[in-house]
C-alpha cells in the first residue's frame, strides 16, 4: 500500500507516521527529514536546502523529486511506503504520477489531515524532537517524563530551527499558496481521504486506519 500524508505544518504527519509504520509495516519517507538529515552530514545538498527551510520556503522541486525517485527503489519499500511531506505542489505531484508511472505502481490513498491555523502554531512552537532517535514530544500535549531528555533513549531533546513564530507563519502561508490545491488534485483521482486531526493523538490514528483499512 503506497500512502500520501498530506496535511499543513504541525497537523501530525510525523506523529501519525511512527504509529503507522508499526501497524502496517511500511516506511515512512519524509523529504524533510531527508534534508534535515543532509545538512547534519553537511552535504551541499542539505547546506542549500537549509537556506529555504529557514524561511520556511519550499526547496527547488528538482531537489525533492531526485531524493524521492532514488528513496522509492530502495528493498525497504517493495510492499509499500507512505510519503510524508511530499509532494508539496502540484508540479511535485504531476512528477510522483509520472514517477509511479514509469514503475507501474501508483498511490492508494491520500490521507488530508485538517487541523486549524491557530491549534498549528501553538503545536510547532511546543515541540520538541529526540536528537538520537527522532522520537517526538511536545512540552504540553506530549511531555516527556524529564524536561528535554528523551523517554525512550535519554537522547538530548531539541527544538527545529523553523519551528520559531516568524518561519511557522511563513510555512503556514506557503502550505495555503502551493500545497492546499493538491487536495482538489487527489479529490479529483478520488484518492482523498480528509481526517479530522484534532483531538486525541490515539483517536486520530484510529481514524486514519478506519479509512485504510
Ligand atoms: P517538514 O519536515 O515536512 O515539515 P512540515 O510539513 O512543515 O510538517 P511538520 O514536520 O512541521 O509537522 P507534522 O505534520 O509532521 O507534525 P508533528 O507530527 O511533528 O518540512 C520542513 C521544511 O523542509 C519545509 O518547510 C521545506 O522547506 C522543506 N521541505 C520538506 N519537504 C519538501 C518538499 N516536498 N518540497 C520542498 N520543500 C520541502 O506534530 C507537531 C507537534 O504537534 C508535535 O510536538 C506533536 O507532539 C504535536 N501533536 C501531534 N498530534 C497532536 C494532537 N493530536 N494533539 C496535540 N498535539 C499534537
Ligand atoms: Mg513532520
Amino acid at each position: 500500500m503506497n500512502i500520501i500524508l498530506l496535511g499543513p505544518p504541525g497537523a501530525g504527519k510525523g506523529t501519525q507516521a511512527k504509529r503507522l509504520i508499526d501497524a502496517y509495516g511500511i516506511p515512512q519517507i519524509s523529504t524533510g527529514d531527508m534534508l534535515r538529515a543532509a545538512l547534519k552530514e553537511g552535504t551541499p545538498l542539505g547546506l542549500e536546502a537549509k537556506k529555504y527551510m529557514d524561511q520556511g520556503a519550499l526547496v527547488p522541486d528538482s531537489v525533492v523529486i531526485g531524493l524521492v525517485k532514488e528513496r522509492i527503489l530502495k528493498n525497504d519499500c517493495a510492499k509499500g511506503y507512505m510519503l510524508d511531506g511530499f509532494p508539496r505542489n502540484v508540479s511535485q505531484a504531476e512528477a510522483l504520477d509520472k514517477m509511479l508511472g514509469d514503475l507501474s505502481q501508483k498511490i492508494d490513498h491520500v490521507v488530508c489531515v485538517e487541523v486549524p491555523n491557530e491549534e498549528l502554531i501553538g503545536r510547532l512552537t511546543g515541540r520538541r524532537t529526540c536528537r538520537s532517535c527522532g522520537a517526538g514530544y511536545h512540552v504540553m500535549f506530549d511531555p516527556p517524563k524529564k524536561e528535554g531528555v528523551c523517554d525512550k533513549c535519554n537522547g538530548e531533546l531539541y527544538q527545529r530551527d523553523d519551528d520559531n513564530v516568524a518561519t511557522v507563519t511563513s510555512r503556514l502561508r506557503v502550505y495555503d499558496e502551493q500545497t492546499k490545491p493538491l487536495i482538489a488534485y487527489y479529490e479529483k483521482q478520488g484518492k482523498l481521504r480528509r481526517i479530522d486531526g484534532v483531538g486525541d493523538m490515539a483517536d486520530i490514528f484510529a481514524r486514519i486506519k478506519a479509512v485504510l483499512g
